[in-house]
This record gives C-alpha cells, structure tokens and sequence, in this order.
C-alpha cells in the first residue's frame, strides 16, 4: 500500500492539473462552488466560461446569500441542471456563519451528498476522509480487482487506500489518474504509476461500470417573438426549468416556420422548431432584454445560433 502510495504521489507531482483554479485555494466556498459546477459539467467549460465569472459576481458566501435567486440563475444559465444553483443558493443562506467544517454536517445541506461533502473536507480543508468520484471509483476498483458492485465497498477500500500524510494530493492523483490514464476503454497501463500493484491490469474492464443512458427523443414546437433587443419569454413552472426563462410552445403554423435545428439536454434528445409568434398577446410572457436574462439551456443553445432570432 504504501508503495503504491508513494509512486501515486510522484506521479500527481509531475502530471497533476495544478493549475486548475480551485486547487489553488483553501478557499471553503471556492472549492465547493466548483465540486457543484464539476457535476455533471466538464473542467474546461468550468473553469474558462463559469467559475471566475460566478465568483466575480458573488465573491463570496454573504453575497450569495444576499443575491436575489434570479441573478443566481442568470449566472448558472447555459450550465443546465438548475436545481444545482437553486441548491447552492439556499445553501448560501443557511450558512451566514460558513460552511460546516466535516462530511457529516455538510451533508445536512441541500444539493451536498456524500462526494461533495468529501471534497470539500479534502480538497479544502486537508481532511484524512476518501473521496471517491466515477473517476476514482474505476481505479480504485480496478487496482483493488473489486468486482461487487456495492458502491459503499468501493468508498471503504478508498478509505483504506487513503495517504494519511497527504490526503488531498492523493484524492487528486486519484482523480487525475482516472482522467488521464485509468480510462474507461483503453487504460494508458503503462504509463500508470500503479501498474506494478494494480490487480485488474490484465482485464481493467471487467471493472468498469457503466451506466447507459437512456435517450428519449423530444420534439419542441417554440414561439420567438423578438422586439428590437427583446425577446418574449415565460417563467418555467415546469421541474427541470422551474424559475428559468423559456421560450413559449406554440401551435406549429407552417408560414411561421424559422429554422429547426437539434440539441441534447441530460437524458433528452430534443429537435427544436421555432416559429415567429405574436405572443405578446400571452398574459405571462415578459418582453427581456435576452442578453441579460436566467436564460434555460435550451434558449442557452439558441442563442448560440443567435442569427436564428436576429433573422
Ligand atoms: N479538482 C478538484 N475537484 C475536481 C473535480 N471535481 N473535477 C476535476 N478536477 C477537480
């Protein structure tokens, strides 16, 4: 074990992200906004669209709390799974004297699981807890050879396996090495600093877990309606976009018809229809000023083709 340990931590030394923001601060709110921003969002997107501009405008805990939800969710607009920002808001008022210092108490808040928690203790605080992402878990099963699929046994081999000198530098490696050399297809072996250890070399996918997505198709039918440098949206009641700006469905009228064009969303394979619409005759829909707005991720996508509304 400690052997492995040992040649882990050279590895991380010479080919650890270091550079990556939140790992070059102790900061407790920097590193747990980023645990929730890596969530299902990817590192580069993170790191050079959202995190320095969400810290800019709440540079602090305080100033998260004091923010108004619908700023919040502007800044979160285009990361998708918005309940992650509603989460982190509500967190933020709960937590006027700081965030908690261990797993347990973190984990009492809302949007905080048993990751998050570790992460936030390891990676800002130095804590001698495991932490144990889709990353880590796939080395660790694949060096351990750990074929049940209890994820509880996996966090317990974590703990064990964990540098008690250094525990956040070895969660990082883990995850570094997860990402970078522990892949799911095609693992680099022998580039890995735990080749000479490692027990699931000879079959690494035996231990790969993967979840298949299942994919639904949707097909939207969206009214635009655009007003010089407005545009008319509604307030989604609806679960996955609840407070979130949309574009209103409408009836399909063929003479209406902009463009069509395809985007995914989580589990949803959406075709999108747009159709120029007069819906300023819709009571709740709001003339927005669409630069500025809690936009959805869906009217994220499309403003990225923003010559579909300008046309
Ligand atoms: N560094 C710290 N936490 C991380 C994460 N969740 N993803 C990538 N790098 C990280």
């Amino acid at each position: 074990m400690k052997k492995a340990q040992t040649e882990l931590l050279e590895w991380y030394k010479l080919f650890g992200r270091h550079e990556l923001p939140w790992r070059q601060t102790d900061n407790l709110y920097h590193v747990y906004l980023s645990e929730i921003m890596l969530q299902q969002t990817q590192v580069n997107r993170v790191r050079d669209e959202y995190y320095p501009q969400f810290l800019e405008q709440f540079p602090s805990l305080r100033a998260l709390a004091d923010a108004h939800q619908d700023d919040v969710l502007a800044a979160w607009s285009g990361l998708g799974y918005y309940s992650r920002a509603r989460n982190l808001h509500k967190t933020a008022k709960l937590s006027l004297d700081g965030l908690p210092q261990t797993t347990k108490e973190l984990m009492l808040l809302p949007g905080i699981g048993e990751y998050t928690a570790s992460a936030v203790c390891s990676f800002g605080l130095g804590q001698n807890v495991p932490v144990v992402d889709t990353n880590i878990a796939r080395v660790i099963k694949r060096h351990f050879a750990l074929l049940e699929l209890p994820t509880k046994t996996t966090w317990d081999k974590a703990k064990e396996f964990v540098n008690a000198e250094h525990p956040r530098s070895h969660n990082l490696a883990l995850m570094d090495l997860g990402s970078l050399i522990c892949l799911p297809k095609n693992p680099k072996c022998l580039e890995c600093p735990l080749e000479m250890s490692c027990l699931g070399k000879n079959e690494p996918e035996l231990y790969t877990q993967t979840k298949k997505t299942i994919y639904e198709n949707l097909e939207l039918f969206l009214g635009v309606c655009i007003k010089d440098d407005k545009i008319a949206l509604l307030t989604s009641k609806e679960k996955m976009y609840k407070d979130m700006l949309v574009l209103p469905n409408v009836e399909p009228i063929e003479e209406e018809f902009i463009a069509a064009f395809k985007h995914s969303y989580t589990k949803y394979k959406i075709t999108v229809n747009l159709y120029k619409t007069d819906a300023l005759t819709q009571e709740e829909l709001k003339l927005v000023r669409y630069r500025q707005t809690r936009l959805s991720t869906h009217i994220f996508s499309y403003k990225k083709s923003e010559e579909l509304f300008l046309n």
